[in-house]
């Protein structure tokens, strides 16, 4: 059975207060229609459509390309929305699953389990319902006494009785390609709010005797529709959970995971432990058997084996394995740290690379700079990389030694094994295996060859 996907995105969202449209308010760091996107291309259908309106450049411009798009200039209605999507869909898939953008959490094996009911029922019409404690403004399921579907009622429209009913319409359907679209010409609009219903689909397939299936989702959490703030936070807190309760099971221990956020692209290896309050968002990778946190926050970001990243910032860096940063360090865009290199309290590190085993290990600025294996900056040491208009380079040799408090001004390189004194102002290059000091820093031994004199 070839599957396509219909997309619902181009509602307002006007209880979300918000400027920004609905479906790009970020749940678990992506836009919440990403999410539906990337279930969509899960189950592998194809063409994607997404139905814009409200906001369509926006909304374009987040989804990005592949997927389809149409537009619905004016909102008239769900129905009306599908058949928009109708130049880009009709005759080019067996099956289309109509999901929503503002119905992010939904799992692939619940609109499997749909999908697999549509084929093997044959039904025109197949329909995810859900059992829900509280089914306040959804649509009910009607079914007759044989328990077959017979209809689906809006609330507004719903009897004293109907509104008893506590299976729900979750709005998502597999709908048969030939069947719909004639159908939905057929829908009239509702009477109070003018607006073409696409549940209607169900009575015009009753109506023409026609087979309709349903599939019951399991967690009807994962269905909740998302309309106002509340709900936004309700669904990141869900989907934080499943997050965290993937990687618990895969090994990862999660010492206190209310307080831990992780994103939903992020993967942490076995046997790594994280502590409380801990953030890792975005495309980030941790490695195995790491120590993050506690208050620890890395985006973007990938992380070698065995590292320990404590109360600190990590953003765009790369760290190798056995690797040490914190507490209180922040790395900024394009840190690199090589394997067991240290950078430690209230240290900066932006665009630089740190060596194997090259420690920095105290308070500190390193920018736009390449500092050799095993080298030490001391406490303080700062490379001074802007000169007002641009910035420039330094280049810090192997096993070099820099004091505390040195300025480095670059451009600058000090060479390997040289020995920067503490409090030096360094403004020339350093040779390898020399000693400089003073401000601005003079070369006092040039590494066994003859001294340069430095009281005269
Ligand atoms: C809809 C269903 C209801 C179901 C509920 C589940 C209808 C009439 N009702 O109600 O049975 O229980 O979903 O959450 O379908 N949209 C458009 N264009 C439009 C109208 C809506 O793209 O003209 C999009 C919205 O952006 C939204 C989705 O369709 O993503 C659902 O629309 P909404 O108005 O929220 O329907 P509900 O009242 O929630
Ligand atoms: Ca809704």
């Amino acid at each position: 059975m070839r599957l396509s996907a219909a997309i619902l995105a181009a509602g307002q969202g006007t209880r979300m207060k918000s400027r920004l449209p609905k479906v790009l308010h970020p749940i678990c760091g992506e836009p919440m229609i990403l999410h539906v996107v990337d279930r969509a291309r899960e189950l592998g259908a194809d063409p994607i459509v997404v139905i814009v309106g409200h906001g369509a450049e926006e909304v374009r411009a987040a989804v990005g390309q592949g997927v389809e798009y149409a537009e619905q200039a004016q909102q008239l209605g769900t129905a009306h929305a599908m058949a928009m999507a109708r130049p880009a869909l009709a005759g080019r898939s067996d099956a289309i699953l109509v999901l929503y953008g503002d119905v992010p959490l939904m799992r692939a094996e619940t609109l499997r389990d749909l999908i697999q009911t549509h084929r093997e029922s044959g039904a025109v019409l197949s329909v995810l319902t859900a059992v829900v404690e509280d089914p306040t403004a959804y649509g009910r399921i009607v079914r007759n006494e044989g328990g077959e579907i017979v209809g689906i009622v809006e609330e507004v429209a719903a009897t004293p009785q109907e509104r008893e009913i506590r299976e729900i319409n979750t709005g998502i359907y597999c709908l048969q390609d030939g069947w719909v679209w004639p159908r939905l010409d057929r829908i009239r609009p509702d009477s109070r709010k003018a607006e073409y219903y696409l549940p209607e689909l169900v009575a015009i397939a009753v109506g023409e005797g026609r087979p309709v299936a349903s599939a019951r989702a399991q967690d009807p959490d994962e269905l909740m529709g998302i309309n106002n703030r509340v709900q936004l936070a309700e669904a990141e807190a869900h989907l934080r959970r499943r997050v965290r309760e993937r990687l618990m099971l895969s090994g990862v221990t999660i010492l206190d995971p209310p307080s831990t956020y992780i994103d939903e692209r992020a993967a942490v290896g076995q046997d790594t432990t994280i502590h409380p309050n801990t953030h890792i968002l975005g495309a980030t990778s941790v490695g195995e058997g790491c120590q993050i946190g506690p208050n620890a926050l890395i985006e973007g970001s990938t992380v070698g084996d065995r590292c320990r990243v404590v109360a600190s910032i990590v953003r765009d860096s790369h760290l190798d394995e056995d690797c040490s940063v914190g507490p209180f360090a922040h790395l900024r865009a394009g840190a690199r740290l090589e394997r067991g290199a240290r950078v430690g309290s209230f240290a900066e590190v932006k665009a630089a690379r740190l060596g194997p085993g090259a420690q920095m290990a105290h308070f500190g600025f390193l920018g736009d700079a390449e500092v050799g294996e095993g080298a030490n900056l001391g406490a303080g040491a700062v490379t001074c990389n802007f000169d007002g208009s641009e910035k420039h380079r330094a280049r810090i040799g192997r096993e070099a030694f820099v004091g505390s408090g040195a300025m480095l001004v670059a451009p600058v390189e000090i060479g390997e094994g040289a020995v920067v004194g503490a409090g030096s102002v360094v403004t020339e290059d350093v040779p390898p295996h020399s000693v400089a000091m003073g401000a601005p820093a003079r070369v006092r031994d040039k590494g066994g060859q003859e001294a340069e004199s430095c009281d005269g």
